[in-house]
């Protein structure tokens, strides 16, 4: 139920249509510009029942092959908020790679995440990420899903947490101290993030010791690198030597490699997450087999990574960009001092979690929730048959003016009271998704993020490699900054 009060809306409404997104977005070039003024031939999803009182989804196709592609990968939330504002919040693209509804705004997302009458499943995600993440927890559904997902709750309780928090923090202040390259403008801190996360999955995750098993992790985490990436292949087949075959290759690897480790974890004491979850059983006593903590650890590692990356570099961005920000957060840190992080302590950088939803409001890492429909259904009045692939898109959510003061503007105070601007629509703000499937890795990955940033604060003053440089991002996955984001490190006096 939207919490927005009618007049509000209206005016909301209203300012959605100066907003400089109504009809171009940043970045913007002819091509894009001359694609969104073109209007292609009609297309509707399906005629509704007679006498159902439904309407059509309409649409059109885009361009031959690609659709709508381009703008999508360069508009990102920006094209979406367009489609919105000219089409309205129920739209049919018939692409030929992927046919599907996009379901815009919060009233949408709240009908697809809670969904009441379990209309939606996960399979939406299939065509995507299917071969390379099959029986990953987020693509299990209903009664199934719940049944692992209860298990695999005993793995993110306070106490596990609290060991995993200990692990996370031995790699990132080791990481962030020794490795990075400070005084440089040419220091790209998205990679940097991007192999840190990556040592953290490797002992928090995994079990190992930072700087052992080196070739084997080499091998383990460009086989991730490269399943992750297999989802957005232009060739969707498993055609030697592309990437569709290749990312297959790679969850071939990774199966291997888990097997094995689950042999020699199965009855052993561990912090890990993957000695944890060989233990953990629910209150039935349920436990996972050997297959499912495969399965389940190849789409955690995937789950995890490229979102805390895209997370943290974004919050470091900010703060470079906004030094009142930086300076508030790293008072905060300071009380901490360099004593071993806890969650206590953790919970205690009030002002780094206003930065982070801040940064992921604007640069949202999952931008997407697909869904399928498992039976004929209507959403907002428009009628939807079974087997509709829809997505609704938080990313674009997290802009619209009727629910965000100056949408675009980083301002961290909107999250605070009285303004609380998050709470104007119980589905305005799900970075983390909502309902059921609600990422279950949310209190870890803050914490993790959180430990990062603040190891980072103690030792660097974060400065932009120019002034006014601005990040673009590649929308083509989860969000990329385009140049690998440069950011200079300024070690502090202490
Ligand atoms: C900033 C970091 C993160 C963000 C923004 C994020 C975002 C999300 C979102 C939006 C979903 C829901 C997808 C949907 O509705 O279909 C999700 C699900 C999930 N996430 Fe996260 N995630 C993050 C970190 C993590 C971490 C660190 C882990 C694991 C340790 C994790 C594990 C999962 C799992 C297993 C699911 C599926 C849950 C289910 O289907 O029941 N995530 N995440």
């Amino acid at each position: 139920m939207a919490t927005i009060s009618a007049p509000e809306y209206l005016l909301g409404q209203a300012k959605r249509r100066l907003t400089p997104s109504f009809n171009n977005f940043p970045g913007m070039g002819a091509v894009e510009r001359r694609l969104l003024r073109t209007e292609f031939p009609p297309r509707k999803l399906a005629e509704p029942p007679p006498g159902s009182g439904l309407k059509p989804v309409m649409g059109d196709a885009g361009l031959p092959i690609i659709g709508h592609t381009i703008e999508l990968l360069r508009g990102g939330p920006d094209y979406l908020l367009f489609l919105y504002n000219t089409k309205g919040p129920v739209v049919f693209g018939d692409s030929p790679m992927l046919p599907s509804v996009a379901a815009l705004g919060p009233d949408a997302a709240q009908t697809i995440y809670s969904n009441r009458n379990k209309d939606y499943s996960q399979q939406g995600w299939v065509p995507v990420i299917g071969p390379f993440f099959h029986r990953g927890l987020m693509l299990l559904d209903f009664d199934e899903h719940m049944f692992h997902r209860r298990i695999m709750q005993e793995a993110f309780t306070r106490p596990r947490l609290a060991g995993y928090v200990e692990q996370v923090d031995k790699v990132a202040s080791q990481v962030v101290a020794n490795h990075w390259v400070v005084n440089d403008a040419r220091f790209l801190l998205y990679p940097a993030m991007k192999e840190l996360t990556l040592d953290i999955a490797s002992m928090v995750f995994m079990g190992h010791e930072p700087g052992t098993d080196r070739e084997l992790l080499t091998k383990v985490n460009k086989a991730f690198t490269t399943t992750t990436r297999a989802g957005n292949a232009v060739i969707r087949k498993s055609v030697p030597p592309f990437t569709w075959w290749r990312g297959l290759k790679a969850r071939e690897l990774l199966e291997n490699y888990f097997e094995a480790r689950v042999e020699e974890r199965r009855g052993k004491d561990g912090n890990d997450l993957l000695t944890v979850l060989c233990q953990t059983e629910d209150e039935d006593g349920n436990r996972f087999s050997d297959e499912d903590i495969v399965n389940h650890m190849i789409f955690l590692m995937m789950a995890a990574h490229d979102t805390s990356t895209s997370t943290s570099t974004t919050m470091a961005y900010n703060l470079a960009a906004h030094p009142e920000w930086q300076q508030r957060c790293r008072d905060e840190s300071d009380r901490l001092g360099d004593g071993p992080l806890d969650i206590e302590s953790l919970e205690k950088l009030e002002s780094l979690d206003l930065v982070m939803n801040e940064s992921i409001r604007i640069v949202t890492p999952v931008q997407w929730a697909m869904r399928q429909t498992v039976r004929d259904t209507e959403l907002l009045g428009y009628y939807l048959p079974k087997g509709t692939n829809v997505i609704a898109y938080p990313g674009m959510n997290h802009r619209l003016p009727e629910i965000w003061t100056d949408p675009l503007k980083f301002d961290p105070e909107r999250f605070t009271e009285p303004r609380n601007e998050h709470k104007r629509h119980r589905y305005a703000f799900t970075p983390f998704g909502g309902g059921a499937h609600k990422c279950i890795g949310m209190v870890f990955g803050q914490l993790e993020i959180k430990t990062i940033i603040h190891r980072l604060l103690r030792r660097y003053e974060l400065q932009l490699a120019r002034p006014g440089y601005e990040a673009i991002w590649d929308y083509g996955g989860m969000p990329v900054p385009k140049d690998g984001m440069p950011i200079v490190l300024r070690p502090l006096n202490r």
